[in-house]
């Protein structure tokens, strides 16, 4: 089972961005760990991350071309673009799983990021949990793989 770990703009600067919000880990981490906890889980977990919103949409697409489940942290994309929503709802549309994932709890924050316009395509959200969201997301789609959904 194929997942895709999409991660949108300035996420490639993790470990050196406002660490005191996204923590002190490194995207090439979050390589290492998401292909850890992939290979714990059954998954072949691939970790992307752009800067562009077209380059962010060719991989949802991709997705549901090839049938693979994602998780995504749309970054700043999350609270304004419907093109990435668009893209989103076909993933799920098609019946695989997607999981939206926020190192910050996005609602405990400014009240620009309160509002989500990929929440609502997504199969289920996970925010707060720094790093670990991404394991939690992992697991997420395991278990529905396994439930056979
Ligand atoms: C984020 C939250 C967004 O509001 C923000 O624009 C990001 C990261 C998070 O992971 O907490 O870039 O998605």
């Amino acid at each position: 089972t194929r997942v895709l770990v999409l991660n949108g703009p300035n996420l490639g600067r993790l470990g050196v961005r406002e660490p005191e919000i996204y923590g002190h880990a490194t995207p090439a981490d979050l390589e290492k760990a998401a292909g850890e906890w992939g290979g714990d889980l059954g998954l072949d977990v691939e970790v992307r991350q752009t800067d562009d919103e077209a380059t962010l949409l060719g991989w949802l697409h991709e997705a549901v071309d090839t049938r693979a489940h994602v998780v995504l942290n749309p970054a700043a994309f999350t609270h304004y673009s419907y093109g990435m929503r668009d893209a989103a709802a076909q993933v799920t549309g098609t019946g695989l799983t997607l999981v939206e994932v926020h190192l910050s709890n996005p609602a405990a924050r400014e009240s620009f990021r309160h509002l989500s316009v990929v929440a609502g395509v997504a199969t289920g959200t996970i925010a707060g949990f720094g790093f670990e969201g991404y394991r939690l997301a992992l697991e997420a789609v395991a278990s529905r793989v396994d439930r056979g959904e």
